[in-house]
């Protein structure tokens, strides 16, 4: 067997890049918790001056602080041994209103971690995992990853994609969110479209319970309600518009999730489903925004469907033409993809 020592190299180069990324998805949790990175911006600074203006001890946050140098997401200064963001390390890691905000996605990965051993096992005996058997980070990283997204794209480009749906908001429509986890989608809807009516429904009641108060903090709780139903049990006929926002192949029935949708729509109603950015082959799928479905997938949404009836598994990386045949199957006669990002598909289903 004769080795090529240019590609070993190569790979095993890309092994330290990973195993520092996966460590670091704890370090950017802490970061975040402690309000580290938002005490930064206001830098350069010590670790003794971070440390004091975050009330931490000065030993760990150096230690934190070198590891951030190293991965590039803390600027060092060599003359003044002091750390301080540079304009794109703050916008991603410090501001939480930003379109790139990541610590979220670091939350969501964490939580996701901990399953590992139960998920393991499950290779050998197949059993599900539904999401409320998560660790919490699952919940607060999947709702503070996503949540950046929405708020970028949902009001402004994603419903206005659609055929005659932002003018029904705009007037006064009453619309479903299925499977809204802490409501991060509704609750952006709700203050974009102030006439229209919102219900956000999850089976998760954890995370229902965190959107109310959300919605409460948020001061749009007179026009939303959030009640813990499953996407083929949820209330209410004449939806103008019904929402799923990354949750449809996490679903063990998404055919009879979409044929209760279809029931539950006015004539004239539109499905919004938001999926994961996904081509229909895996071969295309074979980059790095695949490598991270794929992976959050076999821990999260791959288990939350087999948890389920039917069990069928699509998977976070689903493509269009799967998701065109759960849609169809169920009735739906008119099916499109509306419009993309790098990290959605927006598909538009019509009775
Ligand atoms: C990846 S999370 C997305 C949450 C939310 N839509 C968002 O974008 O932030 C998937 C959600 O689907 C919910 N879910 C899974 N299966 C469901 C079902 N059969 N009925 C209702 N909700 C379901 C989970 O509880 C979880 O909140």
């Amino acid at each position: 067997m004769a080795l090529d020592m240019d590609k070993l190299n190569g790979f095993i180069g890309q092994f330290v890049g990973d195993l520092g990324a996966a460590v670091a998805a704890g370090m950017v949790v802490i970061g975040e918790r402690l309000g580290l990175y938002k005490a930064l911006v206001a830098g350069p600074l010590s670790s003794a001056e971070l440390a004091a203006k975050t009330s931490t001890d000065e030993r760990y946050v150096r230690e934190w602080l070198a590891s951030q140098a190293a991965g590039g997401y803390v600027t060092y200064d060599e003359k003044t041994n002091k750390f301080s963001l540079s304009e794109e390390q703050a916008f991603t890691l410090a501001n939480e209103d930003s379109p790139a905000y990541l610590p979220g996605a670091f939350q969501l990965a964490l939580g996701s971690l901990a399953a590992v051993p139960r998920i393991a096992d499950s290779f050998r005996t197949g059993a599900g995992m539904g999401w409320h058997e998560h660790d919490d980070g699952v919940f607060h990283g999947c709702e503070k990853f996503f949540r950046p997204g929405y708020a970028a794209n949902l009001a402004t480009t994603w419903i206005p994609a659609l055929h005659d749906v932002k003018g029904k908001l705009e007037a006064g429509g009453r619309v479903a969110d299925v499977g809204c986890g802490k409501g991060a989608s509704t609750i952006l809807m709700a203050k974009a479209f102030p006439k229209s009516q919102f219900f956000g429904f999850d089976y998760h009641d954890k995370s229902i319970e965190g959107a109310r108060e959300s919605a409460k903090r948020q001061g749009v709780a007179d026009r939303v309600i959030f009640e813990v139903a499953k996407a083929k049990e949820f209330p209410g006929k004449d939806y103008d518009f019904v929402s799923v926002f990354d949750c449809l192949h996490d679903m063990g029935d998404p055919v009879g999730a979409a044929k209760h949708v279809l029931n539950s729509l006015a004539k004239d109603g539109t499905w919004m489903i938001v999926e994961p950015f996904a081509n229909d082959g895996l071969k295309d799928n074979l980059n790095p925004v695949g490598r991270v479905y794929y992976s959050f997938s076999t821990l999260l949404c791959t288990p939350c469907s087999r948890s389920q009836e039917v069990g069928l598994c699509l998977g976070a990386q689903a493509g269009e033409t799967r998701i065109r045949e759960v849609v169809t199957t169920a009735g739906f006669s008119r099916f499109r993809r509306a419009t993309e990002t790098p990290f959605n598909i927006v598909y538009e289903s019509r009775p």
